[in-house]
């Protein structure tokens, strides 16, 4: 049985100060919920701050991306092992805002989701389609493709015990988050499209949904049967919010 899992993603939000009545909320409220699985990815300058404010709690922490070079001359680029230094187990990759912003490639993608992988993180991938596509119906060959990347790199049984995201372009920050159904059958595509390849990997893989999660949405999608749990924005910076969201999750495994 696979662990619901939900995800915070402060983007490129908080200052230590903030960031430290967050935290504190997060431990207070999250301390008792424990047949779920947190992580907070914050941004690169605070994950000093979330192991100093979240190691010997129930919370991870992580980063929202990741060079795809192990080490080297990469101005401005953090790699897996800097994360881990700073004892994060998950990191995100593929995020719209910055593949969209920064014209990054399915491949290079890829290589950050393989390298993450090797360094013993728990890599995030993120993967979804703009509203045209969805119009256009051709949004499962869009995620197809997105995945074809990362399965001509390193093969299925990379996907053991990974995390997808499903996370609809037009969801994104605009309060319109994908119908409980429209998200099951997303999700029940990718996860068919690794069982074929490798029944196992696919069992472990736990696929979130992401888009405009909230405390009224959050069951619903949550529920469903192939969506393993959420990747909250928006939401995640406020504590009071998010804990209904984890609630939701903790609810629907109790
Ligand atoms: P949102 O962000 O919850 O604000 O829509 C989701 C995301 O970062 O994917």
């Amino acid at each position: 049985m696979r662990r619901k899992l939900v995800v915070a993603n402060w983007k490129m939000h908080g200052t230590i100060s903030q960031n430290k009545v967050l935290f504190d909320e997060f431990k207070k409220r999250l301390n008792s919920i424990n047949n779920v699985d947190f992580v907070v990815c914050v941004p690169f300058p605070y994950l000093y701050q979330a192991q100093q404010e979240l190691s010997g709690t129930n919370i991870a922490w992580g980063a929202q991306n990741v060079a795809k070079h192990a080490v080297g001359a990469y101005t401005g680029e953090v790699s897996a092992i800097m994360l881990c230094d700073f004892g994060s187990r998950y990191v995100m990759m593929g995020h719209s805002e910055r593949s969209l912003a920064y014209c990054e490639t399915e491949d290079n993608i890829a290589e950050k989701f393989v390298i993450a992988k090797e360094s013993g993180l728990t890599p995030i991938l993120c993967v979804g389609e703009t509203f045209q596509e969805r119009e256009a119906g051709v949004m499962e060959h869009v995620i197809a493709s997105q995945i074809d990347a990362v399965l001509s790199y390193a093969g299925a049984s990379v996907f053991a015990d990974s995390v997808i995201s499903y996370e609809p372009i037009w969801a994104i920050g605009t309060g319109f988050s994908a119908t409980p159904d429209q998200a099951q059958s997303m999700h029940e595509f990718i996860r068919g499209k690794i069982a074929k390849l490798d029944q196992e990997a696919s069992e472990t893989l736990r696929i979130i949904y992401g888009g405009s999660v909230n405390p009224t949405n959050a069951a619903q999608l949550i529920g469903m049967r192939d969506i393993d749990g959420g990747l909250v924005g928006r939401c995640s910076l406020d504590a009071g919010n998010f804990e209904k969201i984890c609630q939701a999750a903790s609810v629907l495994v109790a």
